[in-house]
C-alpha cells in the first residue's frame, strides 16, 4: 500500500491531478492518496470552478497561501506544506508541471527524505527568463521518479546527466482528462451564450509574464488581434493576471474598442473545452493548450519565442510565432487557409492512459 501525496497549487495544475486522483480512488488495495491544495490560485474562476468540472474531491489540506512575489509565494507554500509531510510521512509526494507550487513541495519533500515523483517532467524551453523554465530543472534534479510526457523530454533529461533509471514515459496526462471530458464539454451552453457559430471564432488567451508584464509587447500582440477580428470574431477569457496589467497600462479603453473581440471572465474546464474545441483557431501563451489542440487538429499559433513542447509543432497544429505583429498575422492568415491541419499526428501515449501508466510506475518503484 502506498501513501501518496498529490499536489495541486494553481489552474493548470488541475486537470493533470484530476485523473491520477481518480485512477488512485479506484486503486485502494494498492494506494491511499491524499490532496493538497496549496491556494497559489484561490479565485473560483482558476480554482473552485475546476474541482466542480473536473469531478475532484475537496483537498485534504489547503495551504491557502495566495499570492506574493516568487520569493514570498515559493516560501509561504514551503513553510506551510513541511508539517503536513511530517504528519503524514507518505511514501510518495506526487509533484505535476512546473509553477511555484510544484518546485516548493518537491523541495520541502525530498528534505525530509521522502521520495518526489514529477509528472511532465523534462519539458525545456531553454529560456531561463521564464519563472516556470526554472522550477522545471530544480524539480527535475531533485525528484526520484520523472514521468515524461514524450521522448524528447526523456532525451533532455539524460542529456543533463539524470540517470535512466529515475525516468519513466508514461505520456500525457493532460489527455485523459480531455478524453473523458470532451463528452460532458458537449452540454456546455457557452457557445450559444457566447452567439457564437461553430468553426467561425478564434479564441485567445495571454497570461506570461513576458507578454503581458510590458506594454510594448501587449500593444504588438493586440495590434495582430485588432486585424484577425476584421475576418474572425475572437473570444478572450481575461486571465486575472492580464486584467490587472491592462488596467495598470491604462489600455481598456482599447481593448473595449476592439470591434469583434470578446472579453470575458476565465472559463471553468468544461466550458473552455467546448469554446476551444470547436474553434477554427487558437492564439494562446499557455503550454498545455499547445497540446489540448494539437490533440484535437485545432490550429495553434502560440505567442511566445520558444516552446518546452516541441512535438506539438513537429507533429501536431502549433505554430510558435512570438509576439512581432506581422508574424501573428501571417501565421493566423496560414492557419485560416485549413480548417484542421490534415497532416497532423497525436503524439505517442498522448491517448487517455496516462494515470494508469503513472500509478504502475509508482507501484514498480514501490517502498523503495
Ligand atoms: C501561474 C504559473 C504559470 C501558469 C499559470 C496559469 C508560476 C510561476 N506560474 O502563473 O506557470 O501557466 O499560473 O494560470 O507558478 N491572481 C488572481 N487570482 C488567482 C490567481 C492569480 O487574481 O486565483 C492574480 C494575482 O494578481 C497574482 C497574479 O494573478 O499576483 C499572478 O498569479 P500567480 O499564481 O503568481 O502566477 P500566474 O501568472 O497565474
Amino acid at each position: 500500500m502506498l501513501k501518496v501525496i498529490n499536489v495541486v497549487g494553481a489552474r493548470p495544475n488541475f486537470m493533470k491531478v484530476a485523473p491520477i486522483m481518480e485512477a488512485m480512488k479506484r486503486r485502494t488495495a494498492e494506494f491511499t492518496p491524499l490532496l493538497v491544495h496549496t491556494g497559489q490560485h484561490y479565485d473560483t474562476s482558476m480554482s473552485a470552478a475546476f474541482f466542480q468540472d473536473l469531478e475532484l474531491a475537496e483537498p485534504n489540506v489547503h495551504l491557502e497561501v495566495g499570492s506574493a512575489s516568487h520569493a514570498r509565494q515559493t516560501a509561504a507554500v514551503m513553510e506551510r506544506f513541511e508539517p503536513v509531510v511530517s504528519r503524514e510521512q507518505p511514501d510518495w509526494v506526487l509533484v505535476v508541471g512546473d509553477v511555484n507550487s510544484t518546485l516548493a513541495c518537491a523541495l520541502v519533500s525530498v528534505k525530509l527524505g521522502i521520495k518526489v515523483a514529477h509528472v511532465e517532467a523534462g519539458l525545456r524551453s531553454r529560456d531561463r527568463t521564464m519563472p516556470e523554465e526554472i522550477n522545471r530543472l530544480l524539480t527535475d534534479q531533485i525528484a526520484d521518479l520523472l514521468l515524461t510526457p514524450s521522448e524528447d523530454a526523456g532525451a533532455n533529461l539524460r542529456s543533463e546527466g539524470i540517470p535512466a533509471e529515475r525516468i519513466s514515459f508514461v505520456g500525457n496526462v493532460m489527455i485523459d482528462s480531455l478524453h473523458k471530458n470532451l463528452e460532458r464539454a458537449a452540454a456546455s451552453t457557452i457557445r450559444e451564450e457566447l452567439s457564437l457559430t461553430d468553426k467561425q471564432y478564434a479564441v485567445l488567451t495571454l497570461h506570461r509574464p513576458s507578454n503581458v508584464d510590458d506594454s510594448a509587447t501587449f500593444s504588438r500582440i493586440w495590434s495582430a488581434l485588432e486585424d484577425i477580428a476584421a475576418t474572425l470574431p475572437v473570444v478572450f477569457p481575461i486571465h486575472p493576471r492580464t486584467r490587472k496589467m491592462i488596467k495598470e497600462f491604462g489600455l481598456n479603453t482599447r481593448l473595449a474598442a476592439a470591434q469583434n473581440v470578446r472579453l470575458i471572465e476565465p472559463l471553468g474546464y468544461l466550458d473552455f473545452l467546448s469554446l476551444y474545441s470547436n474553434a477554427r483557431l487558437v492564439l494562446t501563451d499557455s503550454g498545455g493548450i499547445q497540446e489540448e489542440t494539437t490533440v484535437l487538429g485545432i490550429p495553434c499559433v502560440t505567442l511566445r519565442e520558444t516552446t518546452e513542447r516541441p512535438i506539438t509543432v513537429t507533429l501536431g497544429t502549433n505554430t510558435v510565432v512570438g509576439s512581432d505583429t506581422e508574424k501573428i498575422r501571417q501565421a493566423a492568415i496560414a492557419a485560416l487557409g485549413h480548417a484542421r491541419k490534415n497532416n497532423f499526428r497525436i503524439p505517442p501515449l498522448w491517448d487517455g492512459h496516462t494515470a494508469t501508466r503513472i500509478l504502475n510506475a509508482l507501484i514498480a518503484r514501490g517502498l523503495h
